[in-house]
């Protein structure tokens, strides 16, 4: 049997034992004494959880000694819960070794670029190359599994903890890199080539002469570029194979549970498509700040990234924030209503669970001003009777549990190992960076309520009306020819600057740029023109006058139209947008970064004209998303991101009925939302 049905299987299994969305979240329990957790299960029970994340970073507890092992209280916990009904996303404790692992095998601790032993105190303290942390965490892992097969706790699996892909420098990673290489490029020479090493005679006679790279400070000038995208690379695999062997140890206890780690959303050092194939469900620790204007805006992307990552499956929101959370300076409160209606959102956007890090807030340790279900103040706090009506709300939403949400017609590039490349040094701006490009093109689309997918570039892009491709400067051949073939066969693209420039080696294009897109875009740029901070530049698009800054690429037409035009300097009459009928399909090319109100109006412009429609008006701040049940009816969330009444008109036409949250049985056409209000319509079926 195929992988993924076998995952479906898993997850059809998770879903059987929760009955609904999972709700709840990381549970730590050994920070309190015995008589604390009878009252959490009772909490819990009050406020509808059904699923706690345990023992993530318990190692030190689990096996105090080498070999000695401990489980007598996550016994008693494990069955606490199964008498509360309260299932377990169980950890694998291996993000946080023992002390004892750090001092007897101090090679088993990362190195830095610049050549520094990270140090035991804090947590993620391992090399993901080292034969001894793996042994280590392959015998917890496999202890715990053999130990808890079989609960009737156990719902599903946590491998270790956001892995960050550390790219660590120790001899024993330097010479899995060098391995690593081998593999990769099979002879020495192979590898001369891609680097480029005849420039600066940096030719390597033998894999054995190759370290990790320095860090800037130990080098006298630039690094080698091919050297640090293999190495980034490598990092990401070294993380994967250390997440591969736990799982797969799991697998052998317990081949009907989901596996899954959480990530970090837009998180750079992981290429979580490759991690996504790996596990049965992605799960999402999603911090976005309470008090960030644009904080449900970044939530969206980053929860359209999670669903797009397997193919549109529900995911899981395994982390997210009750209040605030801890991210240095001045952490503030979630205002009052807020916590509702940012949870939602994700179930809205394809989560089958609304859960928090953590479950009661800690006494002690670094987090122990972070917010929590179960506040320092306990039952008599807001924040605990908001996270019992969240309960309440998450369990009237048990119908979506398994559904999808509809098919996108946007689909926007994103590919990791571009990213790494993209903000690697020594390039025409050091200013460029992946998300800045990403959210430009995705602000206009969340704010006019056009859903969105992320792909990969070799994905098969043929469903979608539009296609944007914000700042593609990596690009290997098959993704070139994935996207030209695209519009070839009628799709439309909205591309913008500086994209199509390398290969996968991060070698220039030959023939001039934009080297991969010359003969789609329709246009040769004759000079990639970073400008300087404060200079900017009318552009003209539309019957709209607008401003340029950052970048302006000097681009010469061969084929294209021009869309938008500068209208002063040294540009002025030349193209800063071009449009280019390539087959069936348009290219679109956006030379320059221009101002919020004109980025929205070119977006929109190529979404209106590939044939892509809204979900609907609302007024800004109110999202309106929809998601499907298990069983295909259609949901429409509206959402109101503001502190103030927001009304929403629907369209008669679509008859709408039962707010799920709020128990109306009749929709009226004209929706009154309340501050930081949500309403779920179900559709009609008859
Ligand atoms: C996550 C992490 C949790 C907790 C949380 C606090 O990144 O997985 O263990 O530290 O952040 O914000």
């Amino acid at each position: 049997m195929p992988h993924t049905d076998l995952a479906d299987e898993r997850l059809a299994g998770l879903r059987q034992r929760l009955q609904g969305l999972a709700y709840g979240g990381d549970y730590n329990p050994e920070q309190w004494p015995a008589d604390t957790w009878r009252e959490d299960i009772h909490l819990m029970r009050e406020a509808g959880v059904n699923l706690v994340t345990v023992g993530v970073f318990s190692w030190g507890l689990l096996e105090p000694r080498p070999g000695v092992f401990d489980f007598g209280w996550l016994d008693e916990v494990m069955d606490l819960l199964a008498e509360g009904g309260v299932r377990v996303d169980l950890a694998t404790p291996t993000a946080a070794p023992p002390s004892w692992l750090a001092h007897e095998h101090p090679e088993t601790l990362p190195v830095d670029a610049e050549g520094r032993k990270i140090a035991f105190g804090a947590r993620v303290h391992f090399c993901p190359s080292s034969p001894v942390y793996r042994y280590h965490a392959a015998r917890i892992t496999e202890r715990l599994a053999e130990r808890y097969a079989g609960h009737p706790a156990l719902a599903m699996w946590h491998v270790g903890n956001e892995y960050v892909g550390f790219g660590c420098h120790c001899p024993v990673s330097v010479a899995h890199f060098r391995r690593w290489l081998a593999d990769r490029y099979g002879t020495v020479d192979a590898l001369n080539d891609a680097w480029g090493t005849a420039f600066w005679g940096q030719r390597y006679d033998s894999f054995d002469h190759i370290g990790t790279p320095a860090a800037r400070n130990r080098l006298v000038s630039g690094p080698n570029p091919g050297q640090l995208l293999d190495f980034a690379r490598f990092s990401d695999t070294a993380s994967l194979e250390c997440f591969i062997a736990e799982r797969d140890i799991i697998r052998r206890h317990t081949p009907d549970l989901p596996v899954t780690t959480n990530f970090m959303g837009s998180f750079k050092h992981l290429d979580y498509w490759r991690w996504a194939a790996a596990e049965d469900v992605v799960s999402l620790d999603i911090y976005a700040k309470p008090y960030d204007p644009e904080g449900q805006l970044l939530a969206a992307y980053n929860f359209d990234l999670m669903r797009s990552l397997r193919g549109g499956k529900p995911w899981l929101m395994l982390e997210s924030a009750t209040g605030n959370n801890l991210t240095g300076g001045r952490n503030s409160a979630r205002p009052a209503g807020q916590l509702r209606v940012r949870s939602l959102q994700a179930v809205a956007r394809g989560a089958d669970s609304v859960m928090f890090f953590q479950w009661r807030a800690s006494r002690a340790g670094a987090e122990r001003f972070h917010s929590a279900m179960v506040p320092h103040g306990g039952t008599r706090t807001r924040t605990w009777r908001e996270a019992v009506a969240l309960g309440h709300d998450v369990a009237r939403l048990a119908d979506l549990v398994g559904g999808s949400c509809d098919p996108t017609d946007v689909a926007m590039l994103w590919d990791w190992e571009n990213w790494w490349a993209l903000e690697a040094p020594d390039h025409p701006s050091s200013d460029l960076k992946f998300t800045t490009g990403i959210l430009d093109h995705y602000r206009p689309l969340w704010h006019a309520n056009i859903p969105v997918d992320f792909a990969h570039p070799h994905a098969d892009l043929s469903r979608y009306r539009l296609v944007i491709v914000p700042n593609l400067y990596l690009v290997d051949d098959a993704a070139a020819d994935n996207i030209t073939a695209y519009v070839r066969g009628g799709g439309h693209l909205l591309m913008s600057y500086f994209s199509g420039i390398v290969d996968q080696h991060d070698r220039v294009r030959p023939g001039g740029h934009p080297g991969a897109f010359r003969d789609l875009l329709g246009i040769d740029i004759d000079e990639l023109n970073p400008l300087q901070i404060g200079e900017a530049y009318e552009l003209h698009h539309a019957g709209h006058t607008g401003t340029a800054t950052d970048w302006q690429d000097i681009i010469l037409l061969n084929g294209a139209e021009p869309l938008a035009t500068y209208t002063d300097g040294e540009q002025k009459g030349q193209p800063a947008a071009t449009r280019h009928r390539f087959g069936t399909g348009t290219a679109t090319y956006l030379g320059t970064s221009p101002d919020p109100e004109t980025m929205h109006r070119l977006v929109l412009d190529c979404a209106t004209g590939a044939g892509v429609t809204p979900v609907m008006d609302t007024p800004d701040g109110v999202e309106a998303v929809h998601r499907r049940a298990a069983d295909g009816t259609d949901h429409l969330f509206l959402l109101n991101h503001t502190p103030e009444e927001a009304i929403v008109d629907l369209d008669p036409a679509l008859s709408w009925s039962v707010d799920l949250l709020n128990g109306h049985a009749a929709v009226a056409d004209r929706l009154r939302l309340p501050p930081f209000g949500a309403v779920v319509l179900r559709h009609k079926t008859h």
